[in-house]
Order: C-alpha cells, then sequence, then structure tokens
C-alpha cells in the first residue's frame, strides 16, 4: 500500500432504494489511490449496487459520490464520459458481445468515446490483450474462450481506457481455482504497473488474502467492518468470523478444500 494514502474516492452517506426497498442505507467508504479494496457481504447486500453509483451508472437517492475530489452526484449525463473513462467496471459475468470479436469487444469503449483512428484503436486493443496476456487474440469469438480467457477479454475492455481505478464484480464468480489465482495477478499487475486502484468484490476468501490492501464488509446496506486483509483474519467480530469460517462450508467447499483435485475431466 502507498505510504502516503491520497484520497481517491469518497462515499458519503449514501442511500439507494428500489421502490419501497431500502438497498443502501448510508453508505460511508474511502478509497485510497493505487490501494486494492475487496468488498464483502452477503448475496443481494447491495455490492453490484455500491459499485454502480461509483462510476455514475446509478445516481443516489441521497448522499454523494466524490471522485478526486468532485462530487459526481448531479453531473449531468455528458459530464460522466470522462467520469467513467477514469473509473472503469469490468461487470459481473463479463458480459461480452458474443457477435463480435474478442478485438471488437475490446475495441468498444473507443469507439463509444468516439475514437475513429483504424491504427489507434487497434494498438490499444493490442496493448490491452498484452496486459491481460492473451496478445495476438483479437480475431477469436467470445464463444471459442473458456472462462477465464472471457474473463480475461472483459478484463482487457475494462482497462483499454487507461482507467485510474478499475471495478471488478465478482471476477471470480464461475473460476477455478487456479484460474482464479490468475486472475488475482492481473489485478495486483494492474496496481503495481500502472498505480491502478482496484475495487474487488468477490466471495473468494483465498483471493482476498491475495490481493486485499483493505477489506469493506458490507451489511443491511452499510459497511459495517472495514479493515485490512490481516484484520480480517484476526477478527473476533462474530459477523466476520461467521463470513470467514461460513465461506468454506458452501458451494465453494470443494474448490476451497481441494484446491488441485480437478474431477472435471
Ligand atoms: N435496478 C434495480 N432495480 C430494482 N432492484 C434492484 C436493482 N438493482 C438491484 N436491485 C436489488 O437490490 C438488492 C441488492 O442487489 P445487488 O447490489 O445486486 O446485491 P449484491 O450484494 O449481491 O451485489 C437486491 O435485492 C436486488 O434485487
Ligand atoms: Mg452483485
Amino acid at each position: 500500500m502507498p505510504q502516503e494514502r491520497e484520497l481517491f474516492i469518497q462515499v458519503r452517506d449514501l442511500h439507494q432504494r428500489f421502490g419501497r426497498q431500502q438497498v443502501l442505507r448510508g453508505v460511508n467508504l474511502k478509497v485510497y489511490r493505487g490501494e486494492t479494496l475487496c468488498l464483502l457481504g452477503g448475496s443481494g447486500g447491495g455490492k453490484s449496487v455500491l459499485i454502480k453509483h461509483l462510476c455514475g451508472l446509478m445516481r443516489p437517492w441521497k448522499g454523494s459520490v466524490l471522485i478526486e475530489g468532485e462530487d459526481i452526484t448531479d453531473l449531468p449525463e455528458r459530464a460522466l464520459g470522462p467520469v467513467r473513462r477514469k473509473v472503469s467496471m469490468m461487470f459481473q459475468g463479463g458480459a461480452l458481445f458474443d457477435s463480435l470479436s474478442v478485438g471488437q469487444n475490446i475495441a468498444f469503449p473507443l469507439r463509444e468515446a468516439g475514437l475513429r483512428d483504424r491504427k489507434e484503436i487497434d494498438l490499444r486493443v493490442s496493448r490491452a490483450l498484452e496486459i491481460v496476456r492473451m496478445p495476438g487474440q483479437e480475431k477469436k469469438m467470445p464463444a471459442d474462450l473458456s472462462g477465464g480467457m472471457r474473463k480475461r477479454v472483459a478484463l482487457a475492455r475494462a482497462v483499454v481506457e487507461k482507467p485510474v481505478c478499475v471495478l471488478y464484480d465478482e471476477p471470480h464468480a464461475g473460476l477455478d481455482p487456479i484460474t482464479s489465482a490468475s486472475i488475482d495477478h492481473l489485478i495486483k499487475d494492474l496496481q503495481a504497473d500502472h498505480n491502478i486502484t482496484n475495487i474487488v468484490i468477490t466471495h473468494e476468501l483465498r483471493s482476498v488474502f491475495r490481493i486485499a490492501d483493505r477489506v469493506a464488509f458490507m451489511k443491511e446496506g452499510v459497511i459495517s467492518w472495514h479493515g485490512t486483509a490481516e484484520e480480517l483474519g484476526a477478527s473476533k467480530d462474530p459477523e466476520i468470523v461467521e463470513f470467514v469460517r461460513g465461506t468454506p462450508s458452501d458451494r465453494q467447499a470443494s474448490e476451497q478444500d481441494a484446491p488441485c483435485i480437478d474431477t472435471s475431466g
């Protein structure tokens, strides 16, 4: 983690509701430049909703989000383009366009931003593929890729506009432990080589201990606990203990316990 901590994102008393359902009930969170923050919490607790506010994809019902000190809460839609280039999202499930090639998928945000120079686009796509360790694979179609490769392409698309911060919505979901570890390496490389700030929603505790500088735990629409990964492991807070202990006994049990045994053939 950086020595002097420069505030990058500040979430203040953020509230969000859908009809009568209160999803965020006053989230307060600080994210520092160049750190990796893991966001944990039960399913349906509002993690995805929270990070959508960090790049202006959702607007708060109440409260505010500041990026580098700028309040983005009431920015008009046209002013959100630059915010989304700065804070980029890798969506849950990857969300690739199946009818577009890998290269076209990665080029998509560049074209959306109005870039037309073919050479420049090709160069940026090729660099993004190098970053995710898939050089030269522009021509492949998403259907021909493994789950892990699709995630890499989604990550390449998230970094093609050279963001300052990347939001990852469950990048480990559906991946085997080895592929998860390789995604973790990419996340840490982005942090180390490009000083990218990472905010990662995950249920994979092994990944948390591998990548997190800090951890924030969401419960009932607020950040109920935050600390370092070390503090997470040592916490006596019953909710945290339950979460840390609970994970190996749920659906990820076989992966957690037997990382080297692949029975899928
Ligand atoms: N656009 C939406 N419209 C209505 N309800 C939503 C919307 N997005 C999320 N929700 C609801 O908000 C709650 C939190 O969702 P989410 O942030 O996706 O949880 P998670 O912590 O699993 O990511 C869920 O009950 C979900 O159904
Ligand atoms: Mg989610």
